[in-house]
């Protein structure tokens, strides 16, 4: 399973690459703004900064609601590195347009996922990529995991290439459990990343071997 993380921020973003683990990033519009990242010129440099950080996948998102709107949008994002994926809403504009950027090769991610049905009518345009949000499921008390394990099962009994990136990671066990169930990439922030490093009995058994060690050569 591939590990993206899921932030512009790029402090974060060069953490986790530096682990070694990380191939790729998603972005959203929510966290384009959040590290006050505002205006085409400074999008489209934030892009290439992290395309810069991480060898892998990087997802920018159209602002457009429009066929014609996310069709220049995603042009122009494309031609920006071969890295970025163009992300595309699952609205109807937004599998036209997932339809015509397939057409064209251009990768795409299909986001705001909340069922089969949509996930199956973004393969079906040729998305590279869809991504269910497990922890805006859970929070309207809808089990995210059924959804990843539900589109897992449908892909695979079709044989659809498209990926299914887990998104909307809100702890380390949606991580595990994206993994159990088939999901091909988590996206997730990077605490829940790092909490996948902690378990107390590392720390009291690591702790109990350098005093162990310490006594044997004091
Ligand atoms: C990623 O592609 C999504 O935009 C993101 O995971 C949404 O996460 P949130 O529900 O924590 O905002």
């Amino acid at each position: 399973m591939k590990f993206f993380i899921d932030t512009a921020n790029l402090a974060q973003i060069k953490e986790a690459n530096d682990l070694g683990i990380l191939d790729g990033v998603t972005t959203n519009p929510s966290l384009m703004a959040k590290e006050g990242i505002v205006g085409e010129a400074a999008v489209m440099q934030h892009y290439l900064d992290i395309c810069n950080i991480v060898n892998g996948d990087v997802s920018a998102e159209v602002i457009a609601t429009d066929f014609e709107g996310m069709v220049a949008e995603g042009e122009k994002l494309a031609a920006l590195h071969e890295n970025i994926v163009v992300k595309v809403p699952m609205i109807k504009d937004g599998i036209k347009a997932i339809s015509y950027f397939t057409s064209k090769g251009i990768r795409t991610n299909c986001t705001l996922i909340f069922s089969a049905g949509q996930a199956l009518l973004a393969a079906k345009a040729g998305a590279t990529y869809v991504s269910p949000f497990v922890g805006r499921l859970d929070d309207i008390s809808y089990d995210g995991m059924e959804l990843i394990a539900q589109i897992s099962q449908l892909f695979s009994i079709q044989g659809y290439q498209t990926q299914i990136l887990a998104a909307s990671i809100r702890n380390p066990v949606h991580i595990v459990k994206s993994a159990q169930f088939g999901a091909h990439v988590i996206t997730s922030p990077l605490p829940s990343i790092l909490a996948l490093l902690k378990h107390p009995l590392t720390d009291s058994g690591l702790a109990q071997f350098l005093a162990d060690h310490k006594k044997a050569n004091s």
